[in-house]
């Protein structure tokens, strides 16, 4: 029996019974999807582009058997454009639907429409703030292919501080045992001290380097991801190439790591991780994206029981 949640907006609010019961439903959907939204409505709003979030949360809501409304491009297909606020549109929109799940530029957004909304609201990703329903699949895809989460060393790489996929795994991964987090990425685009000060109150144990190099060979998993460039203030290619070039897993890299040890990212992907790694065992990416399907039905469905 999974406890009740209303609203999801941050990893911090999950605990391990609820990860548990979510995780367990995931496994089931797989097999036999539930009824549990039938007649009811999703609305999907969205104000910065998605393929497998948005789309993996329509696919949910249908195949639990329920229905979906929605607008990609949110800030432009919506009265948005007309100066309308996202409370004014939130509590318009959360007296046609069951559910809002909603993506935004800004990080306060989700909680924000929480507030004012009557029916659940779901953080589909917000600014450089957090993605926690990517954190929850992220873990599930890490307890299917290491069968716990507890005593994991994982590498956290790339672009550290505005990406939210990784604030949210590391705020999660602050949940279990023994888990050492070593973030790689330069000084600049460093893990936020926030979350290093939650770690820290968590007792996991976690160091920020360099160098991918260093780590490679020692860890159980590497999750890395896509340097922010809509995020940055002032975007300069080379630089970007530079960066990505600099923590490029290629097939040559994976070769090093560890037997069993796996490679993930939330995807979109850019030159960052190469296509040749996608065909070894160690590519768990779109294993994620798949997972993403389950676990996310999971998620609507403890909402609705
Ligand atoms: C991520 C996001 O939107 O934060 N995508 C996703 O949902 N899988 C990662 C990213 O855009 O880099």
């Amino acid at each position: 029996m999974v406890q009740s949640l209303r609203h999801c907006i941050e990893s911090q609010q999950f605990d391990r019974e609820q990860l548990k019961g979510i995780f367990r439903l995931a496994d089931k959907m797989r097999q036999t999807p539930s009824r549990k939204m039938r007649s009811r409505i999703l609305a999907a709003i969205f104000y910065e582009p998605s393929t497998r979030t948005r789309l993996s949360f329509e696919t949910a809501a249908l195949r639990l058997g329920g229905h979906v409304v929605g607008t990609e491009n949110a800030g432009v297909f919506s009265s948005a454009i007309k100066g309308e606020t996202l409370e004014d549109s939130i509590k318009v929109i959360s007296s046609y639907c069951d559910i809002i799940i909603i993506r935004h530029n800004e990080d306060d957004a989700a909680e924000r429409a929480a507030q004012v909304s009557s029916v659940p609201v779901v953080s589909a990703g917000c600014g450089k703030g957090q993605h926690p329903t990517q954190a929850l699949l992220d873990i599930y895809t890490i307890e299917k292919r290491r069968g716990s989460i507890d005593g994991l060393h994982i590498a956290l790489v790339g672009d550290l501080l505005n990406g939210r996929t990784a604030h949210s795994l590391a705020y999660l991964l602050g949940k279990f045992d023994d888990i050492r987090i070593t973030f790689v990425a330069p000084p600049t685009l460093q893990i936020p001290p926030g979350i290093r000060e939650y770690l820290t109150r968590h007792n996991v144990q976690y160091e920020e380097i360099e160098s991918l190099q260093n780590v490679i060979g020692t860890v159980d998993a590497v999750y890395t991801t896509r340097v922010q460039r809509e995020r940055m203030n002032s975007p300069s290619g080379p630089a970007f190439a530079r960066l990505e070039a600099q923590y490029r897993i290629d097939a040559e890299m994976a070769s090093r790591m560890k037997d069993g040890a796996f490679i993930m990212h939330p995807l979109p992907r850019n030159s960052e991780l190469t296509t040749d790694v996608d065909s070894l065992p160690q590519a768990a990416y779109f294993e994620q994206a798949a997972n993403g399907l389950y676990v996310r039905m999971a998620l609507l469905h403890t909402i609705f029981s």
